[in-house]
């Protein structure tokens, strides 16, 4: 299917300014030509709009809430309509409170073509806080409370329906950092995480085998790639960096077992922040990432799944 590109520059859900530019930057590394290269038919839609960042302090908890529920309406709607059409839509971010808009427009579309959805969430943290339990009230911690029905009703109740995900349907990958009490929201909610632990006791092939279990046919697989899930060595290019993350190797065998499923229908790519980067060379490195993610590989290989 034809992949659609379409750029979400802000970075009003964060407190560090530049994933704005996220977009930009994956533009300059040449997404679209190195998706092309491997076949793929892709167009870049061009950026939405939405508010500027007024860079206010936290109310209640929350920064910037209204500036964040507009850019997720317009995500939302934009996915939805790509969806509608057939598509594989891109997001490219722009922050992570804005896959609240992704999600839930992927979650609806699951919901009404009778789809299975499975969510992978690739990032370093978990971004299940709330308004209570954040440290610094930045939205982009707290987008998976707020699918799972956690959160101002304003960002729960896109897509029509709250909860927009059950716990069961999404899968964390790559944690490394979880807030003190967000740890028990991860708890009561019953979201599943392979933390960076769990990589390093298992290895990136047996975890991905886990959190890939029980894909079939019918599912509808959407990645939801934090760019900070990367080792902040290799990834500089963030707002929120933490040491620790999977290595260029790990990170490719982790695209290149979600590419082997066969069943990836929708993306972010989230955090990009070029004014934390080194030359682009994180922008080039998801680029190189997001084509495995798309299929691109060494050899011609033969899948060993059962897809
Ligand atoms: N847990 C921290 C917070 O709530 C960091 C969240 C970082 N999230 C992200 N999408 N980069 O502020
Ligand atoms: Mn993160
Ligand atoms: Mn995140």
């Amino acid at each position: 299917n034809k992949i659609r590109m379409m750029g979400a520059p802000t970075d009003v859900g964060a407190s560090r300014r530049g994933a704005s530019m996220g977009p930009a930057a994956l533009r300059v590394a040449e997404l679209q030509r190195g998706l092309q290269q491997h076949g793929l038919e892709v167009v870049d839609g061009g950026d939405l709009a939405g508010p500027a960042n007024p860079q206010q302090p936290p109310v209640q908890g929350l920064r910037h809430l209204d500036q964040v529920v507009q850019w997720n309406q317009t995500v939302y709607a934009a996915v939805e309509h790509s969806l509608r059409a057939g598509e594989v839509p891109l997001l490219m971010g722009g922050d992570h409170a804005l896959a609240v808009g992704s999600i839930a427009a992927v979650a609806r579309h699951c919901r009404e073509q009778g789809k299975d959805l499975r969510v992978l969430w690739l990032d370093a943290h978990a971004d299940a806080n709330t308004s209570q339990s954040t440290p610094t009230g930045n939205i982009h911690g707290m987008p998976v409370a707020c699918l799972l029905g956690v959160g101002p009703a304003e960002l729960t109740g896109i897509g029509g329906q709250v909860p927009a995900l059950q716990p069961q349907q999404i899968c964390q990958v790559g944690i490394r950092s979880v807030d003190r009490e967000e740890k028990r929201h991860l708890r009561e909610l019953g979201v599943r995480v392979y933390d960076m632990r769990h990589i390093d006791e298992h290895g990136m092939r047996v975890t991905m085998e886990q959190a890939l279990a029980g894909i079939g046919p019918d599912t509808h697989l959407h990645v939801s790639f934090d760019v900070d899930f990367l080792d902040s060595a290799l990834a500089p290019g963030v707002g929120t960096a933490v040491p620790g993350g999977p290595t260029y190797r790990e990170a490719q065998l982790c695209m290149e077992m979600i590419a082997d499923t066969g069943r990836l229908a929708s993306l972010d790519v989230m955090e990009l922040n070029p004014a934390c980067d080194v030359r682009n060379q994180t922008a080039e490195l998801v680029v190189d990432l997001v084509e495995s993610l798309f299929g691109k590989s060494t050899l011609i290989r033969r899948p060993e799944g059962p897809y």
